[in-house]
């Protein structure tokens, strides 16, 4: 009987432990920040102990770039591992049941203190059987041959001089079909050439590289890139002339309408135009090539196929045809190569570039394996089983992110973001799932704002832009980084405002005119340009103007932020008219007094407001307090409320209103 000696440092850890474990950090982070290597965030790595007791590998929905020695990554016992693909119980499952069962056997296979649930990747079986260090990757260059007709002769010609022959794995199931047909494959390898194979090509999904050590793995990888690479050339159709700013603006709006008009559920839209995707645009059979199938499995679980072509920008004929595929029991194309402009791709966070990335790099696939006898795409029975695999559902899972709220992917502008009401709003709307640039003319004071909702929600829930709402270049420009971005509008939320505080007998003309510039014209020129883009966008929207009690109720001493609040309110009124029509609905919230965050109320003000009910400083919030009926301090977040409430599809009969959120001063009839 073997036995294994594990050797011990002084902190008692297993040596040969520590390094694999380096070495697996090591060779994921390299790969994984090569874009010649990992394409799409495709991709696994695992390294072995040298004592043949554990195997370290990626944890399946971390990208490879972001694995340390805290996340990304399990331990498992590879005798467990191993006994998993032999078990002779499993072969006798049902499909679904099997790969269910398998998932939740390489769970219970993990031997760490790792608490996050992590799942290894869905390939750990697989790995076991390889040599000590296995890096696994899907990369365009070799996929052009995995996707052609002619593709396995071709790199059987192009790596005849290897010692070690390539070995070819003919497309099966991934999961469990897929670790059991390479044990068989490698095991006669290993009979017929006396040694382990080295690189194995699997058909229509990926290249496996396994080698001792990490560096010869790494050096394998490359070999192979190169190899690949050096006769395939990227799509040879070339562009007249550069799609106009407008043209790809408008383009982003109608794919968004047809998205939503067809699933009903709102998302962001990019837009990508690199060489490849020119040049394939271009090419004269591009349409055919998009016609057929998906070509690997992450194709069909990330975009849900080849990018849809499209002819002619019109929402309503692209919804009927997702409305089709949906009607067939397809899920939605998600990228769609529209002609003359490039490509647009829906969907939200760390997906989005996901699906951009698969899309594109299908684009190269298809191009080049048309030169190679032709396209090989999955079979309808291929596309099933993918559909309905478990271990797929779980990774799509959690690159596309969990807690929807009701306001997902809803694209929103708020103004003054920066601090006060402006902060909570922005923060309640990514609470409640929108996707929300935060503007404001202190542009670092928004930059703290996207920390908060980085923090509690996601960094790619909120985007920073420096905005003056008084300048109408400002509020232009702030609209195209908005759309560049996301694509399209929802909401918007103005709330930057100022409140110079002097009696009418004191009141500097300049102040008076800044006050009507930010809070009337402000509001103004972000609702027109916010308006001409829903409307262009054809889905509705809401807009909301932050009024304030005094709007209603005058304040002492306030003349200028009473006067600008009230034509707030009556600007709205006649915007809920004009916009009607279009689904867009215009309302107001009048809130009470609210400190928090507040750089209005700052002591100064606090100050006059004393003097001018003739009290201390300290006694300021508690009197303002006591005049509610509710006597409740009124916070960001409940004013944040009323903003979501407005805002969501539960007010959908309700504009030209104002809702007052005071903790109950100031009652509208
Ligand atoms: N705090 C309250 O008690 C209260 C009550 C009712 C209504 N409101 C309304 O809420 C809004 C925000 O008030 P707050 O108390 O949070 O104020 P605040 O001063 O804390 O925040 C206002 C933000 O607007 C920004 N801003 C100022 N001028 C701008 C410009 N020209 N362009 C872009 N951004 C600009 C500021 O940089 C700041 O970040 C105002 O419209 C105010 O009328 C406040
Ligand atoms: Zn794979």
């Amino acid at each position: 009987m073997k036995v294994n000696v594990t050797k011990r440092n002084e902190r008692g850890q297993d040596i040969a432990a520590d390094q694999a474990l380096a070495d697996l950090i090591r060779i994921s982070n390299i790969v994984g920040k090569d874009p010649a290597l990992v394409q799409g965030g495709g991709g696994n790595t695992s390294v072995k102990t040298t004592d043949g007791k554990y195997m370290y590998i990626k944890a399946s929905g971390t990208a490879l770039k972001d694995m340390n020695t805290a996340q990304g990554w399990r331990r498992m016992c590879l005798d467990s591992v191993l006994a998993i693909i032999r078990d002779p119980s499993i072969t006798k499952l049902q499909t679904q049941t099997r790969e269910v069962e398998v998932v939740n056997r390489l769970l219970l296979a993990c031997d760490d203190n790792v608490t996050s649930g992590a799942r290894p990747s869905v390939e750990a079986h697989l790995h076991g059987r390889l040599d000590q260090c296995v890096i696994h990757l899907h990369p365009s260059v070799v996929s052009a041959y995995l996707n052609a007709k002619d593709g396995q002769a071709r790199l059987e010609k192009l790596f005849r001089d290897e010692k070690a022959q390539p070995l070819w794995v003919p497309y099966v199931n991934p999961g469990y079909t897929l670790a059991r047909t390479i044990e068989k494959l490698v095991a006669g390898y290993r009979v017929q050439f006396r040694r382990m194979p080295r690189i194995l090509f699997l058909d229509k999904h990926g290249l496996f590289v396994t080698a001792p050590t990490a560096g010869a793995a790494l050096r394998l990888v490359r070999k192979v890139i190169e190899r690949c690479g050096e006769p395939l050339r990227p799509p040879a159709g070339t562009r007249t002339r550069l799609p106009e700013e407008d043209q790809v603006r408008a383009a982003k709006l109608c794919v968004r309408r047809a998205f939503f008009e067809a699933t009903g559920t709102y998302t962001p839209v990019t837009y990508t135009d690199d060489r490849v995707v020119a040049g394939f645009e271009r090419c004269a059979d591009a349409k055919r090539l998009l016609s057929c199938g998906a070509l690997t499995p992450d194709e069909l679980v990330y975009s849900n196929g080849p990018a849809l072509w499209v002819d002619r920008c019109d929402a309503q004929a692209i919804a009927k045809r997702l409305a089709a595929q949906i009607g067939a029991g397809r899920k939605p194309s998600a990228a769609f190569l529209v002609k003359d402009v490039g490509l647009f791709t829906a969907g939200t966070g760390k997906i989005a570039q996901t699906v951009r990335d698969v899309v594109a790099y299908s684009l190269f696939i298809r191009a080049n394996a048309r030169r190679m006898g032709g396209i090989r795409t999955l079979t309808r029975a291929e596309q099933k089983f993918i559909n309905e695999w478990e271990s797929e559902a779980f990774r799509m899972k959690l690159v596309s992110g969990t807690g929807q709220g009701q306001l997902h992917n809803r694209i929103a502008v708020v103004t003054g973001a920066g601090s006060g009401l402006g902060r909570s709003i922005a923060v309640g709307l990514a609470r409640a799932g929108a996707l929300v640039a935060l503007t404001d003319i202190d542009e670092k004071s928004a930059q703290e704002t996207a920390g908060i909702i980085a923090c509690e929600r996601s960094a790619k829930q909120a985007k920073v832009i420096r905005c003056d709402v008084t300048s109408e270049d400002s509020v232009r420009e702030t609209f195209e980084q908005l759309l560049s971005h996301w694509g399209g509008l929802d909401i918007l939320v103005n709330a930057a405002g100022i409140a110079p505080p002097y009696a009418l007998v004191d009141m500097p003309a300049d102040k008076w005119r800044l006050a009507l510039e930010v809070n009337l014209t402000g509001y103004f020129l972000m609702a027109r340009e916010a308006a001409r883009i829903m409307i262009a966008q054809g889905m509705g929207g809401s807009v909301i103007n932050l009024s304030s009690k005094s709007g209603l109720d005058a304040s002492k001493n306030n003349a200028a932020y009473n006067a600008t609040k009230a034509g707030e309110l009556h600007m709205a009124r006649g915007w809920a008219l004009e916009l009607g029509e279009h689904g867009i609905r215009v309302n107001c919230i009048a809130p009470g007094n609210v400190f928090e965050g507040s750089k209005i109320w700052n002591p100064e003000y606090i100050k006059v407001c004393a003097r001018k009910n003739g009290i201390r400083p300290d006694e300021v919030i508690p009197f303002y307090v006591n005049k509610t009926a509710l006597r409740r301090e009124i916070k960001g977040q409940d004013v944040a409320d009323a903003v979501v409430f407005l805002c969501s599809d539960k007010a959908r009969t309700i504009t030209g209103q104002t809702l007052v959120a005071d903790s109950g001063q100031v009652m509208v009839r």
